[in-house]
Parts: C-alpha cells; structure tokens; sequence
C-alpha cells in the first residue's frame, strides 16, 4: 500500500491512524456483526457514537453551555441559506464581509431573504487581503454580522475578529474549525462543513447560541430550521451516520493529540516552513497579503502557467498531489489542514527547493 501526501482543499486527508481504526471496525462494529453504516440511526449503540462525537467537540472547543451543536447535512452551501432563514428575524438586515468566493455566494444567497449591507470588500485585489477589522460598517440595526475565518481558494484569514458588540457574529469556519483556538462565546454562530478538517463530507456542524434559535421565519424548510433540529438533537430525519462515526474518531484523536492549542502549535510550524521558504525563494511567489495568511490554504505562483503545470505533474509523481490552485487564483494552493503530517510539508518544501533549482 502506498498513502500520498494529498494537498486537497476539500475532501482532504484523514489522519491515519483514523482512517485505521475505521478499518478495523468496518466490518464488525464491537461485536454487532454489521458496520457503523448499517446500524440503525435510533440504535442505541449509534446514539451513544452521537452523543460522543457531541460532547468531543463540547470539550475540544470549549463550547459553553448556551450554545447548541447540530450535526445537519447538506455543506456549508445549505448554512448559506439556513442562516438568513433563521437569524433574519427582527430587521431583515444583515452584513456581510466579502473576503472570498464563498463569502460573496453566502452574501448573494442572503439577499433572497433580506436586505444584505457589504461591510467591507477585498475583492478590489482579487481577495488577497482581509479588510482592517476595525473599519468594518457595521449597521447598528443588523440582525448579524458574517464573516468567513479563513478563505481557502484565497489562503487568507481572519488574525482578529471584528468587534460587532451586541450584534451576533456569523462565521464560516469551513475551512479552519479544530485549527486555532478561538473563543466560542465571541459568536452568534459557527457552521462547518465537516470535509477538510472533521470527517468525510457529508456532515455539516452548525454551533448555534440559544437564543438565535426560534425565530424562523415562517417559509423556513424544516429541515434548516434550527428549533426543529435542536429540539430533534439533530435526529429530524436520518443524520449521516458514518461521517458522525469518522468525525467521532477524529475528535479522539485530536483530543489524544493535545487539543487545539496542540494541533495550532503544529499548524503554524507547517504554514510557516512553506512561507518561510516561499519568501526566500525568487521562482516562488506567494499571493496572499502577508499578515493575513492563512495556516491552512496556502497560495502561491510560478513565473507562467507552463512551469506551473510542470510543477503540478512532477509533483504528483513524487507523491504530492492535488497542488493546482483554483482556477480564479491560478498557481498553487497546498492545503494543509490538521491531518497533514509535518512530513509531508518537510517532503513538499524539498521537492519546491529541487524545483527550483533544477528550473532556475
Ligand atoms: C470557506 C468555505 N465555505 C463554504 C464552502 C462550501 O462548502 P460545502 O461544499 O460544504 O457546501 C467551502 C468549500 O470548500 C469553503 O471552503
């Protein structure tokens, strides 16, 4: 058998002694004769897989009581929609910081349910940046205020959140949930879909405050309206057992690992060799606004589309792929997300060396 560094922005790598232990139990899970997949979702041996990988998260991110954790489906496309649906409920207003792609689809989507202000805009730099927190419009009679922590097309994030006081602030956290500690109670609410840094796809985590939820406005389908699936603990209908089963696993093993303020040590380890390297080099050019780049995505350019297509292939055949950066970026994009081995950053930074030496 042999395991690739896989650089993918999403689905991405899962740690392996994960994707082990998921083997192991593939075929008998503890004795019942039959997988995680084939049990039922209202068995009680499932339940307790639910409530495990609940209260993993609870612990891993130091989530307070007053919040809810829904374990939904349908991506962080679907929250796109669910948010506004539930939260527009007093001004049908909202504001939106459109630092990325995904923030301005999130953003467009709004706009079908209320009235969306852009707070502040990067795109005048194809999103390279995130705008000065502090200069943020924040309208004082916003229902919430979104942001996305971290861009993964761009390699950019958040290194403070803005300040929106009363005002419940609304992330993204797709792309770098369980990378960096942040403090929960800041937020109104956080969704995630699980597939870079949780599990397999599939599951989408939303973690709500309590008083957010119930005030649906009445077109809300049930299925995204957060009462139903709060009062239901996410069982309105069949949640995605086996993504819950692996993002189960995952949470042990970050909790084994050390918990966040472990795995963030590591992460910014990984991002800085690769910037380190990058800023040294004069083939390499990175994209992103320097205090602004992300520990997750990181992007950068070849002098033309030629060499970095030779980059790409030459790559992939030593056994590092999927570095092609999206297409609205060009160049390369490394996502290392938290099951990365630091090995794999070491192995990447050495082919990138001999690259370049060898196309000087
Ligand atoms: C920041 C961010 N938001 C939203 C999405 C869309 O997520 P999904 O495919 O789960 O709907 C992605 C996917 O890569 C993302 O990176």
């Amino acid at each position: 058998m042999k395991r690739v560094y896989n650089f993918s922005p999403g689905p991405s790598m899962l740690p392996l002694p994960v994707l082990e232990k998921a083997q192991k139990e593939l075929l008998d899970y503890q004795g019942t004769g039959m997988s995680v997949m084939e049990l039922s979702h209202r068995s009680q041996l499932f339940q307790g897989i639910f409530d495990c990988a609940q209260q993993l998260l609870i612990e891993l991110m130091d989530i307070p009581q007053n919040y809810k954790v829904l374990f939904l489906q349908g991506g962080a496309t679907t929250q796109f929609s669910a948010v506004p649906l539930n939260l527009l409920s007093k001004y049908k207003k909202a504001d939106y910081a459109i630092t990325g792609s995904f923030a301005e689809k999130a953003a467009q989507e709004a706009k079908r349910y209320g009235i969306v202000n852009h707070a502040a805009s990067s795109e005048d730099k194809n999103f390279s940046y995130i705008p000065d927190v502090d200069k943020m419009k924040i309208s004082p009679d916003a229902d919430y205020f979104h942001i996305t922590t971290n861009n993964t097309i761009y390699g950019t994030k958040y290194s403070k959140l803005p300040d929106t006081g009363d005002i419940p602030l609304v992330a993204d956290m797709s792309s770098n949930i369980l990378s960096q500690v942040y403090d929960v109670s800041k937020f109104g609410l956080i969704y995630a879909g699980a597939q870079k840094n949780m599990a397999p796809s599939g599951l989408t985590v939303v973690i709500v405050r309590e008083d957010l939820i119930g005030k649906a406005m009445d077109i809300t389908p049930v299925m995204l309206d957060y009462k139903v699936q709060s009062d239901k603990n996410s069982m309105y209908n069949t949640p995605t057992t086996f993504s819950i089963y692996m993002a189960k696993l995952v949470f042990e093993w970050l909790k084994e690992l050390g918990g966040i303020t472990e795995i963030e040590k590591i992460n910014i380890e990984k991002a800085n060799s690769l910037y380190d390297f990058i800023d040294n080099s004069s083939l390499y050019k990175g994209t992103a606004n320097p205090k602004d780049r992300s520990i997750m995505n990181v992007t950068f350019t070849l002098p033309n589309e030629d060499l970095t297509a030779k980059f790409v292939k030459e790559a992939s055949q030593a056994g590092l792929t999927n570095l092609k950066g999206h297409r609205s970026v060009g160049g390369i994009r490394v996502s290392i997300y938290n099951a990365m081995p630091i090995e794999g950053v070491k192995a990447l930074v050495d082919f990138m060396k001999d690259f370049e030496l060898e196309n000087k």
